[in-house]
């Protein structure tokens, strides 16, 4: 199949100094299939990758290669839409460590965008005491600051982020013990204040 042929053939590329922007190219436009133009998501339940800190997003590469992350089956959601879907561990296990790191670099340089979507202001009230109390301390100015190298919370997609929570509650999705340790706690509802609190940061 020449989608799977591809990716392989211009990551080895890689190591050819020449031809890395030309073939970032490539590799960045079958992310973008599913993760928007610039890396700037117009699809709920898929995350916005611009913009985030490079040590985070190539952690979380290396960790989708190592199938050490759920990683549902996904479609294609612009370009070539009858390719086949599938996950990010599939995606990731095709990518060298250069690679990764290049993409890494790549989309960290980007601006984040803040999803346009609807939100409870009431909840999202709520969530921000949570936020405050609990999350900030390593999720700063709301969750929007790439620096604090812990993902961009203020402004991702509401629905990706509940798959998030979701998968940190069940264990699926490995996480820090300090973060386990504010999050166990947290009620249905207070999750789902949450959720609004970072939606309503547009
Ligand atoms: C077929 C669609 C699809 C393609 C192609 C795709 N992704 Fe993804 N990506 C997703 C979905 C859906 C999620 C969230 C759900 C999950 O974890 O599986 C995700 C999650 C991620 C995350 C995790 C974000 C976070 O905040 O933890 C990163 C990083 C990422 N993708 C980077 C990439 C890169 C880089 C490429 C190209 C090499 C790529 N993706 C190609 C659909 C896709
Ligand atoms: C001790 C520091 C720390 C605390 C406290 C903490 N986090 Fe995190 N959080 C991180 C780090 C680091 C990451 C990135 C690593 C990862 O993806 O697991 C992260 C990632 C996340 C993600 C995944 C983002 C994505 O793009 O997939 C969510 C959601 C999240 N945190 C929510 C919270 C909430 C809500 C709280 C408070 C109840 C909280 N965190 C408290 C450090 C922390």
């Amino acid at each position: 199949m020449q989608r799977r042929l591809a990716l392989p053939i211009c990551v080895a590329m890689f190591f050819g100094s020449a031809a890395i922007a030309e073939e970032l190219d490539v590799v960045t436009e079958n992310c973008n299939s599913c993760h928007g133009d610039n890396g700037v998501s117009q699809w709920s339940d898929v995350p916005t990758i611009a913009g985030i800190d490079a040590f985070v997003h190539a952690e979380a590469l290396y960790t989708y290669r190592d199938e050490a992350r759920p990683c549902a089956e996904s479609k294609y959601r612009q370009g070539d839409t009858d390719r086949p879907p599938t996950r990010m561990c599939d995606i990731a296990s095709e990518l060298s460590d250069d690679a990764i790191e290049a993409l890494a670099e790549h989309y960290a340089a980007l601006p984040f965008r803040a999803a346009r979507q609807d939100f409870d202001a009431a909840l999202a009230a709520v969530g921000k005491e949570i936020h405050d109390r609990d999350c900030a301390r390593c999720h700063s100015d709301g969750g929007s600051n790439p620096d604090d190298e812990a993902g961009i919370l203020a402004g991702q997609w509401m629905d990706y982020l509940r798959l998030a929570f979701a998968e940190y509650a069940s264990g699926d999705r490995e996480q820090l013990e300090k973060m386990q340790e504010k999050m166990a706690p947290l009620s249905a509802a207070d999750v789902e204040a949450l959720l609004h609190y970072y939606a309503s940061q547009q």
